[in-house]
């Protein structure tokens, strides 16, 4: 298939774009390059021997969409991963956050219509179940609860759309992807985790500290309801998350579906910090800290759901993530500016 990949350029994106060529489909990326560097797309064509055609447009211009689609005829799908995914920060902007995320997911919906592509994976997040109240999550748990910041009601809310267009048009075939928490990084070291300024999550924090541009690691609370004490997360190796990606995108069918992408194994923060210290060969400081607002206890997936459907599992732990992110790190101590 010709796929394009909004927001192929960052994180997730640089690693979909990867597994997608190798899986043996075009891609093209469409990205406004404001959380990432051109640089990657550089690397990903080194990275697949090939000319990956690429859009740097902010994905609201609908004709400059719809130009490059067009161009590139015939697209037969679309991998939706553009957006901002701050939480702090969509807090703090909420307006931008609606603008942003909504907006690039309408339009992108337009472009669809109008140019007969139907079918479409869309990057959601576990955020969207807000406070678990049972676990594992599966797909059937309940959504929103206690979901106070907008970045994950933005993911809920597009959910809502793709469902509602699926159930208009019964040649859309949809799926929404909930991301547990990402981390690692390519195994050649050349493609990662790039955040501007001082990372907001973990993996990319410790591993800063690792390098030595961080002093040392908060741990936000220590009195949870856990094994011991810190937050339990379900850390999913990137490059396994990418490759959920193309399962879901083969086998899509008609109508809207959702899958859960995570390991179903709950790891704690002292205990990723450990992994971290072993696969870095660095001792990484760390002191306890009050929660973080907004934290939850514990969220981890039932996967079981894209395992029997797809035929997709997690294959890599997180001592394979720590090493990989690790060797990205250590060769990119400045990310892609310092190439
Ligand atoms: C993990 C654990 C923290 C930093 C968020 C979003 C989610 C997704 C991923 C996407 C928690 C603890 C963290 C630190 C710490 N976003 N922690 N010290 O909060 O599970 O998920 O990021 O685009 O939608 O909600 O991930 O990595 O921030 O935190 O102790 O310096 O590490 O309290 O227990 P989170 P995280």
């Amino acid at each position: 298939m010709r796929v394009l990949l909004t927001g192929g350029a960052g994180y997730i994106g640089a690693h979909t774009a990867i597994a997608l060529v190798e899986a043996g489909h075009e891609v093209l990326i469409a990205d406004d390059m404001s959380g990432t560097s051109p640089e990657a797309v550089r690397r990903i064509e080194r990275l697949t021997g090939g000319a990956v055609p690429t859009l740097a447009a902010d994905l609201r211009d609908e004709s400059a969409l719809r130009e490059f689609v067009r161009e590139h005829a015939p697209v037969h799908a679309v991998v939706h991963l553009a957006g901002l995914k701050a939480v702090g920060e969509s807090m703090a902007e909420p307006v931008r956050y609606y603008d942003v995320n909504l907006g690039t997911t309408i339009t992108l919906l337009k472009v669809m219509a109008s140019e007969g592509i139907r079918t479409l994976v869309f990057s959601s997040s576990a955020t969207v179940y807000g406070t678990p109240d049972e676990l594992p999550l599966t797909e059937q748990s309940p959504t929103g609860i206690d979901l106070a910041n907008p970045y994950g009601k933005t993911k809920r809310i597009i959910e809502e759309i793709l469902s509602d267009a699926a159930a208009a048009d019964p040649e859309l075939r949809a799926v929404s992807l909930r991301y547990f928490n990402p981390v690692g990084a390519h195994p050649s070291g050349l493609i990662g985790e790039d955040p501007h300024g001082i990372p907001n999550n973990l993996m990319p924090f410790v591993s800063r500290v690792a390098i030595g541009s961080l002093p040392s690691v908060s741990v936000f609370g220590d009195d949870y309801d856990t094994p011991d004490g810190t937050g339990l997360r379900d850390y999913i190796h990137v490059t396994d998350l990418a490759a959920g990606h193309v399962a879901a995108l083969e086998q899509a069918e008609p109508g809207y579906d959702v899958f859960n992408l995570g390991t179903g194994e709950p790891v704690s923060v002292l205990e990723l910090i450990a992994a971290f210290e072993r696969a870095s060969g660095r001792e990484i400081p760390r002191q306890i800290a009050p929660r973080r607002p907004g934290d939850v206890a514990a969220s981890y997936a039932d996967p079981s759901k894209a395992g029997e459907k797809l035929g997709w599992r997690t294959t890599l732990t997180i001592e394979e993530a720590c090493r990989d992110y690790w060797n990205w790190q250590s060769n990119n101590p400045k990310g892609y500016a310092g190439a």
